[in-house]
């Protein structure tokens, strides 16, 4: 989990970096029977189904968290695979940092938020254990990692991403953060949508994971909810960031910084690469307006592997929700409507692409003859036009 201000960097965070969005609470008797309480304070504990574990159980199915047990390591702290020996299951488990204690209100959040939320493109939480000040969250192992470890840094010999797979991913993340916002009443604000928090499973069905950063979002007439601004780096929305103003549409600005990164396999902040290519949505700004340049933008990793049309929807898809103004972004809904379409256009590879439609950005058609009539209206002075 990383759970620290706009203004830290993207990966292994410094204890210094981490912050809660209140102030560290203090842990009185520190055992699950607190977080037992708090569960019941929430008036929720019937809808539990995450089970209570000891240390001891933890540290049995870790080899006594042995580092060729450790998965990664993320702003609280470490990740561990293991084997429960009650069941035999294999799992992730997350040991928070104990120092500061300042984890214990995201702790708290991540087991009310995981144990209430279900979804197919939500991590599951197998249970948690808060014994003595320990306090760790254990989860279905995702045997194909993060998202992050499939586009960045690969080793030579980790097969790429192909384009299907892409947009497969990027719908399925884009369903869970539909489920959170339109399905979970009251809407649930993610916060913390990054690469490294979209984990796969067998066939790269994606999963959104790590809620400890999730907020309740506004109800009634209220357009926002006023939060110190937390997030990561190159994912938080510029008018969240600046005022710490959070509505629904900051996850949506998130999940364009994510497609973006599927899209072209560069990372939302690389400070290695060229001055001016640092921050990957200022890259992108200029070449949306240009339809021309779109092809400099795909993942060159895909050797020119990808749909010409598939690859303009999907940055149209992007470019409207990493747009400044909130209001301009559209709703994840549209943006899950518009990528279940994407994904159902399978490209094959070295033969002919299949590019039947041509629907104009953010208006996906509803049915195959609209979209044939769309296209055909498409005149050929077009092509050379952007997004904006
Ligand atoms: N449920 C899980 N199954 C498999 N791997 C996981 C799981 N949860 C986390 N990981 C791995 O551990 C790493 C660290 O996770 P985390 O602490 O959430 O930090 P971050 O999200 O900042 O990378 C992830 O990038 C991922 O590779
Ligand atoms: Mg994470």
């Amino acid at each position: 989990m990383s759970w620290f201000p706009c203004t830290g960097k993207t990966k292994k965070k410094s204890k210094s970096q981490k912050q809660s969005s209140h102030p560290p609470e203090k842990l009185k008797s520190n055992s699950s029977f607190v977080v037992k309480k708090e569960i019941q304070k929430d008036g929720c504990d019937h809808h539990i189904a995450a089970q209570t574990f000891t240390f001891r159980e933890l540290a049995a199915a870790t080899k006594n968290f042995r580092a060729d047990c450790l998965l990664g390591e993320g702003g609280f702290g470490r990740v561990y695979k293991g084997r429960l020996e009650s069941t035999n299951q294999i799992v992730a488990i997350k040991q928070l940092d104990r120092n500061g204690l300042q984890g214990n209100r995201e702790f708290l959040v991540e087991v009310l938020m995981l144990s209430l939320l279900h979804h197919p493109n939500l991590v599951n939480l197998t249970g948690y254990c808060a014994d003595g000040d320990q306090r760790l969250l254990v989860y279905e192992f995702m045997p194909l990692g993060s998202l992050e470890d499939h586009l960045h840094d690969l080793p030579p010999d980790k097969k790429r991403l192909d384009w299907n797979t892409r947009m497969k991913i990027a719908v399925g993340a884009a369903k869970g953060l539909e489920y959170l916002h339109d399905k979970a009443n009251p809407p649930v604000i993610y916060r913390d949508l990054k690469c490294s928090n979209i984990l796969l499973g067998e066939g790269y069905h994606p999963k959104l994971s790590d809620f400890g950063l999730a907020k309740l979002g506004p109800v009634g007439d209220k357009t926002h909810v006023s939060t110190r601004v937390m997030g990561t780096y190159g994912y938080c929305a510029p008018e969240y960031a600046m005022t710490g103003q959070l509505t629904l549409k900051s996850d949506v600005y998130s999940f364009g910084i994510v497609l973006l990164e599927i899209i072209t396999g560069r990372k939302a902040i690389d400070n290695s690469r060229a001055t001016g290519e640092h921050n990957l949505v200022a890259w992108a700004r200029p070449l949306f307006k240009d339809r021309r340049k779109f092809s400099q933008m795909a993942d060159p990793m895909l050797q020119g592997q990808y749909p010409t049309r598939g690859l303009y929807q999907a940055l149209a898809v992007a470019a409207m929700c990493v747009q400044e103004q909130p209001t301009m972004r559209p709703l994840i809904a549209d943006v899950v409507t518009a990528l279940t379409y994407l994904a159902s256009q399978k490209y094959e590879h070295e033969s002919q692409p299949v590019q039947r439609s041509g629907f104009a950005p953010g208006t996906p058609p509803r049915t195959r003859r609209d979209s044939d009539k769309k296209y055909s209206s498409r005149s050929e002075k077009d092509q050379g036009r952007g997004l904006n």
